[in-house]
């Protein structure tokens, strides 16, 4: 076989692995959903579904890493359509839709991360709220749609996370899907990966919110952001540089000729550099 041909298998397959992962996370999200408390001690909650929940360990797993699967295909995918310029080839509207879908499905990731309730989790969640809040004129009304501090911390994000993202993700997407969408043989055998990872590898340890560690990370995707709060403020950091990738991304379509080829180095440029700031923040730490 080919190196094209090789590279047309993968894009062909990748984004029906990616939707069956989707079906996989979403079943059991609904299931945990069950179980999960947003109020109260959510920790204890998370550590009473792992261990006195019967399947509850395998089913955090294997939300979790479904989950991932889903999200880290989708980002593939759309790197798939940029490098080949389809962005060319689509409506502008469905090409803003299809980048906002996946900023929407990182937003999935991350408050899933602060539903853990432990140590990461939470956080995670100030994180957000400093963020959100370091927004001018708007920042605090903005920041109180999606996190409050208090006892009632869990909650928007539990509603974000679980009722109203992945439906509108769906939604979002729902014309896109329909040539992606997967083959039974590739739904059963990625269950099956997904069933066989979930009950071979390990659930990660959840770090109690108590507990006095030296450094907290956090999500995967996040940690670039998180090297660069190091040394700009929240606002530019969090807020204006992710922002505006994503609008430059988004814009793609809309440039001339000379232009789109400027931008379109630029936007991968970008992404390599992002890159290697997460991978050094894995090696070296933040
Ligand atoms: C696009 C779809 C979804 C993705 C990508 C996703 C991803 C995730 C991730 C990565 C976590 C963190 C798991 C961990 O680190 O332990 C999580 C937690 C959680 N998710 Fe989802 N999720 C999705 C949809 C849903 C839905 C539809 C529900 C419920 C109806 C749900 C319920 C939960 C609950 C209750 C938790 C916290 C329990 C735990 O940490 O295991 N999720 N999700």
């Amino acid at each position: 076989m080919s190196f094209s041909e090789a590279g047309k298998r993968l894009s062909y397959h990748l984004p029906r692995i990616g939707l069956s992962a989707l079906i996989v996370s979403l079943a059991s999200g609904l299931i945990l959903a069950f179980y999960y408390r947003p109020m109260g001690d959510v920790f204890r909650n998370v550590e009473e579904i792992t261990s006195l929940v019967p399947y509850g360990w395998f089913l955090r797993q294997l939300h979790y890493v479904a989950g991932q699967a889903f999200v880290i295909l989708m980002l593939i995918h759309t790197g798939d359509h940029f490098l080949k310029k389809r962005y060319r080839t689509y409506a502008a509207t469905q090409w803003i839709l299809l980048i906002l879908s996946l900023c929407l499905c990182f937003f999935v990731l991350f408050t899933g991360f602060i539903l853990k309730g432990d140590k990461e989790g939470l956080f995670a969640g100030q994180i957000m709220l400093n963020l959100l809040q370091a927004i001018p004129l708007v920042g605090r009304r903005l920041a109180r749609l999606f996190i409050v501090s208090g006892p009632d911390f869990y909650f928007l994000p539990y509603l974000y996370h679980c009722f109203f993202l992945p439906f509108l993700i769906v939604y979002l997407i729902r014309f896109h899907i329909r040539e992606w969408l997967p083959d039974r043989v590739t739904f059963y055998l990625t269950f099956l990966g997904l069933f066989l990872y979930a009950l071979w590898v390990d659930l990660h340890r959840d770090i109690p919110p108590g507990a006095m560690v030296e450094h907290v990370s956090g999500p995967w995707f996040f940690l670039g952001i998180q090297s660069l709060l190091k040394v700009l403020p929240p606002l530019t950091a969090g807020v204006v540089i992710p922002g505006a990738y994503a609008g430059l991304i988004m814009a793609a379509p809309a440039t001339g000729p000379a232009m789109g080829k400027i931008i379109h180095l630029l936007i991968a440029g970008l992404f390599c550099l992002y890159v290697a700031l997460t991978l050094k923040a894995i090696v070296w730490g933040i």
